[in-house]
């Protein structure tokens, strides 16, 4: 395992991102969407330094079959969604890679009557885009590597390590 980034460099970024997040709001009242379970570490530190009306709503979504890297057919859970109609929706996952997840729900989120959809993710992996979208708050570009910790996992597991690191060769199955 590399440490790619610190729990240091990790908290100073989301004072950053929080302020931005908290700046384009402008007090306006919101409910962020977590997308599980990778964003549960990501969205309880992000929550703390938002100084805004906020509510909590979380939903599942996965596009990944195997353990790793294979892609398929994307799954919305959102039997624990609350009513969203014409609420400002901050849709939060721990990482944009391919981009099929957030493309995914933020189409979800705009058939139930939302004010608007805006996104923030932790991690961006720019070279492994293939769907069009721009998040709107990004906390980290980072290069083509498997990463885990802080929320991400291999397997469902690591989520705990509070950086994030690059897990050598793990098997792609
Ligand atoms: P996307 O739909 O391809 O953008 O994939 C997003 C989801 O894939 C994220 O919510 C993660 O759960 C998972 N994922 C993508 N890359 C990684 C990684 O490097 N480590 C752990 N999980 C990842
Ligand atoms: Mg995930």
């Amino acid at each position: 395992m590399r440490v790619l980034i610190t729990p240091e460099q990790i908290q100073q970024r989301i004072d950053e991102v929080a302020r931005d997040i908290a700046k384009s709001y402008q007090g306006q009242s919101i409910t962020i969407v977590g997308v599980l379970t990778g964003c549960i570490v990501f969205l309880a530190d992000l929550i703390r330094r938002l100084d805004l009306p906020l509510k909590i709503a979380l939903v599942q979504a996965s596009s990944y079959r195997g353990k790793a890297t294979t892609a398929g057919t994307l799954h919305i859970q959102d039997d624990l969604l609350p009513e969203l109609k014409g609420r400002h929706i901050l849709l939060i996952d721990d990482i944009l890679d391919t981009g099929t997840t957030m493309k995914h729900m933020v189409g979800h989120l705009q058939t139930l009557g939302v004010a608007s959809v805006r996104t923030a993710v932790l991690l961006h992996k720019r070279e492994r885009q293939q769907v069009a979208i721009e998040p709107d708050f990004v906390g980290f570009n980072i290069p083509n590597e498997f990463v885990v910790g802080y929320g991400l996992d291999y397997d469902d597991e690591y989520r705990n390590l509070p950086y994030i690191g690059i897990l050598d060769a793990p098997d792609a199955s």
